[in-house]
């Protein structure tokens, strides 16, 4: 029997009340498909520890965290408390860097039964991946400020671009494309207002797009891309974008489908050298937490995507399969895609509908 380990990191506000049942869709998968899920819960990266302990996590987080097979997070921050940039970068982007998780892969897809904002759009339709650059780019910790509280107060944060991290970033992108039926390829760009950063992402995508003949590209500016995810949703396959561009797409193309409360992510170290780390799209969402209400599906369409990444495909799959047979369902699912469901029920029903 296989046993795979999984650090488990709720978070903040719905992240823990969304964790719980992305754990329980888990473990039935577990049983049916015949693996064990060993959880190591840590109660760190969050806003309640830093209250406790002046910091998001322990000095010693690697050691804690250890050599898991993958972590299971919820999502971080609660900026009435601690500032948001405190609290992911001490922890969810201190994840990101100290585990090269330098791809950041978020599906896009209109799934039957939900609602969509767009008109017209039918399930199917809308069927993509966001590829985005998770370790540099426009998050970095180069620059300064100078003067503070004075008049001549000046600010400046560098774009890092390097040739290692755009080229694997690319290959990784264009590899998905030509998995794919249609092989098709966007690269998110901004070439003609950011004139050194962007300009060589558009160079290093031409030189990559040599190595992948059978794989159709293009470029866009990320102005006239947003607008297209809005107005073209069906045209896209695979989007590549930068750190920043990436983040921005990643949240208006689930919002195009429905719902960013059903969007997952993986925060994957190709290599293996480090463990990846799968958490929903969206945040802690301060709004509603302590509500019972949150939509739980982006937390558990994660553990499929973990699930995936270690090799338990069936088990993936079949999760995906639960997910579509409860979202179709008003009484099943949450009120954000016009559901009547609380977040317990939504996770159960996934649960049972995995048999
Ligand atoms: P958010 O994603 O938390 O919430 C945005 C809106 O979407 C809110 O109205 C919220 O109620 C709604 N929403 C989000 N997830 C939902 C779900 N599962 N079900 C139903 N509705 C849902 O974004 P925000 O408000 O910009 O950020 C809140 C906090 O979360 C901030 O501290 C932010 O920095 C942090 N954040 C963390 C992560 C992460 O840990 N990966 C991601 C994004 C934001
Ligand atoms: C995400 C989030 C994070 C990001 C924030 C909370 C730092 O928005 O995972 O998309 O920008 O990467
Ligand atoms: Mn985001």
């Amino acid at each position: 029997r296989k046993s795979y380990r999984i650090a488990v990191i709720p978070g903040d506000g719905i992240g823990k009340e969304v964790v719980p049942e992305g754990v329980r869709v888990l473990e039935a998968a577990a049983a049916r498909f015949g693996f064990t899920i060993e959880q190591q819960w840590h109660d760190f990266a969050c806003c309640d520890y830093y209250a406790r302990h002046g910091a998001m996590m322990p000095e010693d987080w690697k050691e804690r965290i250890g050599a898991p097979d993958a972590i299971f997070f919820g999502a971080v921050g609660w900026p009435a408390t601690v500032p948001d940039h405190v609290s992911l970068w001490g922890s969810l982007i201190q994840f990101r860097r100290e585990y090269d998780q330098y791809v950041n892969l978020r599906p896009v897809r209109l799934m039957p039964g939900v609602p969509c904002p767009l008109a017209g759009r039918e399930p199917g339709s809308i069927d993509f991946w966001v590829v985005r650059e998770n370790t540099e780019g426009e998050y970095s910790s180069v620059g300064g400020r100078m003067f503070p509280g004075t008049e001549r107060e000046v600010v400046i944060q560098e774009t890092v671009m390097t040739r290692h991290g755009v080229d694997r970033i690319l290959a990784y992108a264009f590899d998905l494309a030509q998995s794919r039926p249609k092989k098709h390829l966007t690269s998110a760009t901004k070439s003609n207002g950011i004139a050194i950063t962007m300009p060589y992402w558009d160079e290093r995508v031409e030189a990559m797009a040599r190595k992948y003949p059978d794989v159709r590209w293009d470029k866009q500016h990320i102005d006239i891309l947003t607008a297209q995810f809005v107005l073209h949703p069906d045209r896209f396959d695979v989007v590549v974008g930068s750190n920043l561009f990436g983040d921005i797409l990643s949240d208006l193309g689930p919002a195009c489908a429905g719902t960013i409360g059903i969007a997952p992510s993986g925060n994957i170290n190709p290599s293996g050298a480090a463990p990846s780390l799968f958490e929903p799209v969206h945040g802690s969402a301060p709004d509603i937490a302590g509500k019972g209400i949150a939509n739980p599906v982006g937390q558990i369409w994660s553990a499929a995507m973990m699930l995936d990444h270690l090799g338990e495909r069936e088990a993936a799959a079949a999760i995906l399969s639960a997910i579509e047979t409860v979202l179709a369902e008003p009484a099943l699912r949450t009120a954000d895609i016009k559901g009547r469901a609380d977040t317990v029920t939504c996770g159960k029903a996934i649960a049972d509908a995995l048999g």
